[in-house]
């Protein structure tokens, strides 16, 4: 079947429709012009921040005597209707009237008369628009916040298990030096806690009021767009109007900050597609978080992190799609802004989805091999660096230590054995330095223990990690 665009257009029925323009148009629009023209069907979304801003402006435009209190009232009523008919989705959202502002205008007036109308004055639909959008933004801001705190405790819950379980951490994704599990899991808490301290940075710049600017140049009614920003709990005024109704920069400030979100989360699902393979046995996904194949009866397949992996990439596109949307647009309102909406809403709702499933995999979903991880980290001689560290504090210069260790690794690799397991005479061999104690620092334990600094990976340092990320959200 061929989309409803592809349908031959029907010119005349639209003829009968509401029209919005009247006087000025001598003619209807087609309905593949309006179906092109309408944002109804996804900016509905902003009707209760459309009432909102409508409410506050409605209500300076009394304060300042430029509607009347009975105006006033009879606006309130009308709206408090509005909102109810949209809650119960008994509200009949009409194409033909174009976006969310026309549909909730039209019906106020249908309610309330010629109050309805004077609710417009000193008012465009530039900067309600953008006034909506911010105040929408400003809710998914705080509700993407608080998505990110609870998969961070979640990861704190988990690493707080793991503290002393060993594994290897890699570079080039070869054995490098081990690490425990919980330091490991703590770099994502890392991450995670910029991403909430970016979220919260990108609300400051969101939380501004355009409502005033009107069309583009401001306008000639005594406003008070102070009154307004504190009814909507705006913490400053857009400075310029024509700036205000135009840049959409602060929902790609969002956006940038969404995608990083999106990338972070994209490593971690990477890992534990990796980690969940059989070859590296680290972790075992639960069951419920995966599916099967539809030919293979042995698959196990781990969707969840695939799919968090595959998401990332619509987020990063939608980053660019309003980069691109806003690049040359002269000044002002331009209608190419229109097509900001649908980007912004599927980033919000990728990101709560992703960050939900993945709070609720780490929290329940991920069986921790512990004996894989210390085999692994057992192989790929993960404490030659601690061999060498060894040699450099019984007086041999660094250089010299890591060829020496260099030539013992090479040893070991023709034994087919770890560093760890040569004999002490072998070692010998390769430095006359090495002495009995040397097998206190081979060992895993040794090694991890022994980085206690700050942002190390020793468990006593990684257990304070745990302590002040959990300050950090307040659990
Ligand atoms: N639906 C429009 C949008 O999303 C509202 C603003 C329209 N303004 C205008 N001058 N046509 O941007």
């Amino acid at each position: 079947m061929p989309s409803d665009a592809l349908t031959p257009d029907a010119a005349s029925s639209a003829s009968d429709s509401p029209s919005t323009w009247s006087g000025r148009f001598a003619e209807p629009m087609s309905e593949r012009m309006q179906r092109f023209n309408a944002s109804v069907d996804f900016d509905r979304r902003l009707a209760a921040c459309d009432i909102a801003g409508s409410r506050a402006h409605a209500r300076m435009l009394a304060a300042q005597r430029v509607i009347s209190s009975e105006d006033l009232a009879a606006i309130e009523r009308g709206l408090d209707e509005i909102e109810g008919a949209i809650e119960r989705g008994e509200f009949d959202w009409q194409r033909a009237l174009e976006d969310v502002h026309f549909n909730i205008e039209r019906r106020l007036t249908e309610r309330v008369g010629d109050a309805g109308k004077r609710l417009h004055t000193a008012r465009s639909r530039n900067d309600q628009v953008a006034t909506d959008l911010r105040l929408w933004l400003r809710g998914a801001i705080d509700a993407i916040d608080g998505a990110i705190v609870a998969l961070r405790r979640a990861l704190l819950d988990l690493a707080l298990q793991h503290v002393d379980t060993i594994m290897p951490g890699f570079t080039h994704m070869q054995v490098a030096q081990p690490v425990t599990f919980a330091h490991h899991l703590m770099a994502y808490d890392a991450m995670l806690a910029r991403d909430g301290e970016r979220m919260r940075d990108c609300r400051r710049r969101v939380n501004r009021l355009p409502l005033g600017s009107a069309a583009l140049a401001g306008t000639s009614f005594p406003i008070d767009r102070e009154a307004v920003a504190h009814e909507l709990g705006f913490d400053a005024l857009a400075p310029n109007s024509l700036d205000a109704v135009s840049d959409r920069d602060f929902a790609i400030e969002f956006e940038a900050a969404a995608a990083l979100v999106m990338v972070h989360l994209s490593r971690f699902a990477e890992e534990l597609v990796l980690w969940s393979n059989p070859r590296f046995g680290f972790v075992t996904l639960a069951d419920r978080f995966c599916t099967g194949s539809s030919i293979m009866p042995q698959k196990k397949n781990p969707d969840v992190p695939e799919l968090v992996r595959g998401k990332s990439g619509r987020v990063i596109g939608h980053l660019v799609s309003l980069l691109v949307l806003m690049k040359a647009q002269p000044l002002a309102y331009n209608k190419d802004n229109q097509e900001d909406k649908e980007p912004l809403f599927d980033t919000v709702d990728t990101l709560a989805d992703c960050l939900a499933i993945m709070t609720d995999l780490v929290r329940s979903g991920i069986g921790v091999n512990a004996e894989r991880m210390r085999d692994a980290a057992r192989e790929g001689h993960a404490t030659a660096t601690d061999l060498a560290d060894y040699l450099v504090r019984k007086g041999v210069p660094f250089r010299d230590a890591h060829e020496a260790v260099a030539r013992a690794v090479r040893e070991a690799e023709a034994r087919n054995v770890d560093l760890a397991a040569l004999p002490l005479d072998v070692l010998r061999q390769f430095s006359s330095h090495v002495e009995r104690d040397v097998f206190d620092v081979l060992t895993l334990e040794g090694s991890v223990a022994s980085r206690s600094h700050a942002g190390g990976t020793a468990p006593t340092t990684v257990r304070a990690a745990i302590a002040a990320a959990r300050r950090d959200i307040g659990s």
